[in-house]
């Protein structure tokens, strides 16, 4: 399942650490969710999961598109919304307010960012939380701190998914993570917190405000780098044999500069690869909150429980 990573350039005798993709996790949640697809074909309703772009930035086209080829590849039915990049708040709360009104509609996601001049947090907020498949609405993150049933931060969950497929434990162990933002750091500590044996560990968060931080990251069992700041985290930030995983990315065009510097697999015990970490994980979580959005919304089979 987990390769070593090759030596590269750096010194033959240099400890190299495991690999930990993303890929196979995906592939195994997708598996489900493609289960769930044809069992709720099979009682004639198609899950549907609609997605909004506002303007004509080439990566978010290219995420949307991804999204939708996954979504057809599923079974799922992908309405889309392309408003133009002069679009007002207004018009993006009424193009949201249609598909939340649309029964049809199980899930939505709106590609963030948004123009400059819109604001995304209160689109978030106009949207049906139990359509929601981002996990991001209030409720949800509410939700996520109360232990409440609901649609899980995509790239937190897929964090956690990718730990416990990998054979990582957290529970009781040190979990170290760089970042507090709200789609990341932020609910990952939550997440990883709870009483779950996937999960239950010692969770530490560290951000700009704690100028030490590598004396935090040091003695991580599984570091987090969740900052976005290319680079950051570098062999000198690492336990010896720890768990990195690179969750911060920055795109300079369709460069993907991760925050976890390659040279980091020399001193780590094992790490997520450059590309194909974090990233297949995230996209199948979306799809996962999908369906159970569409199951949900559909009711049980009589006979069944509630999932
Ligand atoms: N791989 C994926 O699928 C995926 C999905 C979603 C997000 N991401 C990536 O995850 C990263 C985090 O996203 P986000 O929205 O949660 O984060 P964010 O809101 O951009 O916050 C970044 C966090 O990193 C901290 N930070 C930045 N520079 C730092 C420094 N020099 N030293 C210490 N801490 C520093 C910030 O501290 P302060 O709070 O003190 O400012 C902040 O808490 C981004 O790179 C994003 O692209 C990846």
């Amino acid at each position: 399942m987990s390769q070593p990573v090759p030596n590269g350039s750096e010194s033959e005798s240099a400890p190299s650490a495991r690999l930990l993709p993303g890929g196979p996790v995906a592939e195994r949640i997708l598996a489900d969710v493609a289960e769930r697809v044809a069992a709720l074909t099979r009682r004639g309703v198609t899950p549907s999961l609609a997605t909004v772009l506002v303007g004509d930035d080439d990566a978010s086209a290219g995420y949307i598109r991804i999204k939708q080829r996954q979504a057809a590849e599923l079974g799922f039915a992908s309405p889309h919304e392309h408003l133009p990049a002069s679009a007002t708040q207004a018009d993006l709360h009424a193009v949201i307010t249609a598909f939340n009104d649309d029964p049809a509609v199980h899930g939505l996601l709106v590609q963030h960012p948004v123009p400059k001049h819109l604001d995304y947090d209160r689109a978030l907020q106009v949207m049906d939380p139990d359509k929601d498949v981002d996990g991001m609405h209030p409720l949800n993150i509410g939700r996520l701190a109360l232990e409440l049933p609901g649609p899980l931060p995509c790239t937190p969950a897929g964090i956690e998914a990718l730990l416990a497929f990998h054979d990582i434990p957290v529970s009781g162990r040190e979990v170290v993570v760089l970042g507090r933002g709200a789609t990341l750091g932020r609910p990952l500590s939550i997440l990883l917190a709870q009483k779950r044996p996937t999960a239950n560990a010692a969770v530490t968060v560290v951000h700009t405000g704690v100028a030490d931080w590598p004396r935090y990251t040091l003695r991580a069992d599984v570091l987090v780098a969740a900052a976005g700041v290319p680079g950051i985290v570098q062999p000198e930030h690492v336990k010896p044999g720890a768990v990195v995983i690179g969750g911060g990315v920055r795109y300079e065009g369709r460069r993907l500069l991760p925050d976890v510097d390659e040279s980091c697999a020399r001193v780590a015990g094992a790490i997520t690869p450059r590309v194909g970490g974090v990233g297949p994980t995230t996209v199948a979580m979306l799809f996962r909150n999908a369906i159970t959005a569409a199951e949900r919304a559909t009711g049980p089979l009589a006979g069944e429980g509630p999932r």
